[in-house]
């Protein structure tokens, strides 16, 4: 199968066949993730609160997005594999070019995504025109969480749903392959959905956009801190890694284990020469 590119993803804005993504962090996840048949494997700034373990994304840097996006690198060879540009590494368009090509050279990328709407329009200008594939993300944008008050879902008020349809608009202006929505109203997400000609990719968004995001550690039941409402667990492997583990545990203790198929042996007549 050819490797998915940014023009195949834009390509398939309003196709029957919807586009599947999810994040992934490193060479198993991201391996798993592109076997099973996902078109992007987005390297999400996520990977500071289901990797790292911080409360926020806040404080992930380049340096280590760069590290997690190579790693997921070397694990996919179908999907289009997407990096998200951390807080604050993108103020300015020197700095957008600095951590795009960071991400995308040491990092190996084929794209880039970034939060907001008009704020970032330059940005996303001047990072399309030097030839990196950018996808937008408007809505809820987890950086801005200090001042929405916490992960809140957006475009609730006619103003805010209106402003919401200005920010995509304004990215695709700006030369986006395609905008992620994140927690809004369905009925805003249609809106937007049917005002840009970029795919949607929704996650909170409900089922009219034109693709889906969940984050890895979120669908895998490996996330314990919160569930949004709007996950779907299609697996509990953090219970089911609990229990294997809890079960090597009882063995080692009781002698179980490493059994005989674990074991390396020398031939008898060795060992009584070693022995003499
Ligand atoms: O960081 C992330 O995981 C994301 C997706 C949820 C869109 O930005
Ligand atoms: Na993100």
């Amino acid at each position: 199968q050819s490797p998915v590119t940014a023009p195949d993803i834009q390509a398939r804005k309003g196709v029957d066949d919807k586009i599947c993504c999810i994040t992934a962090y490193d060479y198993p996840s991201a391996m798993i993730a592109d076997s099973a048949g996902v078109d992007i494997v987005l390297v999400g700034d996520s990977l500071a609160m289901v990797v790292l373990g911080h409360r926020d994304t806040l404080s992930v840097t380049v340096d280590e997005m760069v590290h997690h996006t190579l790693a997921a690198s070397r694990g996919v060879s179908r999907a289009l594999l997407v990096a998200d540009m951390p807080f604050m590494s993108y103020g300015t368009v020197e700095r957008a070019m600095e951590t795009a090509h960071s991400l995308m050279g040491r990092g190996r990328a084929r794209a880039v995504k970034l939060e907001g709407g008009t704020a970032v329009v330059p940005q996303i200008r001047a990072l399309t025109e030097a030839g990196i594939p950018v996808m937008g993300h408007v809505g809820l944008t987890p950086q801005h969480v200090a001042r929405f008050g916490g992960f809140k879902a957006q475009g609730k008020s006619v103003e805010a749903a209106r402003a919401l349809i200005d920010d995509a608009q304004a990215v695709e202006e700006a030369g986006a392959f395609c905008v992620v929505l994140e927690a809004m109203p369905v009925e805003c997400a249609q809106l937007i959905t049917e005002a840009v000609d970029i795919p949607t990719i929704g996650i909170g968004a409900g089922s009219v956009t034109d693709g889906q995001i969940l984050v890895y550690h979120d669908v895998l039941g490996l996330f314990d801190r919160f569930v949004p409402k709007f996950v779907r667990r299609y697996a509990d492997l953090g219970e089911a890694s609990r229990q294997a583990l809890v079960q090597y545990c009882e063995d080692v203790r009781r002698g179980r284990f490493p059994g005989d198929k674990n074991t390396l042996y020398m031939p008898e007549d060795q060992v009584a020469q070693v022995r003499k």
